[in-house]
């Protein structure tokens, strides 16, 4: 598969995984939504369009993302995210949405050696986490992903009590 295919899969993948968790699953009343990698901004543009009235708090090393599509100042975290997002820990988000893969095998790793704790840390119990890499966390229970959405190419949790 060419690489522009795989993005056009990944990206369909990623749209149709939040359009399910907005319309069928139930998320806690209470509690932001935190968008781990804002780049463009288009993720976060889909987030505020379908979660309308929920604070959206986005990450990111660097803002690179379309001038609409800037959140607001108190709302936007730059930084290197194992360390800035621990400042969030425990603060019950409702739902993570990390899209912070890279394509790459051995960075993918790296990440990996945080990035599933780190997301259960932030999310509130009952709280949904979607995600581009797989999140190995005793905590965070897989759940289904809709059947339009091929095996592996995004991941659904929830966080288990
Ligand atoms: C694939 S892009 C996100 C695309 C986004 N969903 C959108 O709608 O444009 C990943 C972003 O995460 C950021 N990123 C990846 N790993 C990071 C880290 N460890 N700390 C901070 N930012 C990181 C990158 O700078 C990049 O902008």
């Amino acid at each position: 598969m060419s690489r522009l295919d795989s993005f056009i899969r990944r990206m369909k993948a990623q749209s149709d995984i939040l359009n399910y968790v907005s319309a069928e699953l139930a998320l806690p009343p209470e509690g932001a939504i935190l968008e781990v990698g804002l780049g463009n901004g288009r993720t976060f543009d889909h987030l505020r369009e379908r979660f309308p009235g929920r604070r959206i708090v986005a990450f990111d090393r660097a803002l690179v993302a379309h001038g609409s599509s800037v959140p607001a100042p108190e709302d936007l975290i730059l930084g290197e995210i194992d360390i800035t997002a621990q400042a969030f820990a425990g603060q019950g988000a409702a739902l993570v949405h990390a899209d912070i893969g890279t394509g790459y095998a051995d960075k993918d790793a790296v990440t990996l050696t945080w990035l599933p704790q780190l997301t259960s840390a932030l999310l509130a119990v009952g709280g949904i986490a979607v995600s581009g890499l797989p999140l190995e966390d005793s905590l965070l229970e897989p759940l289904p992903v809709p059947a339009s959405v091929p095996a592996d190419r995004y991941f659904l949790y929830r966080k288990r009590a």
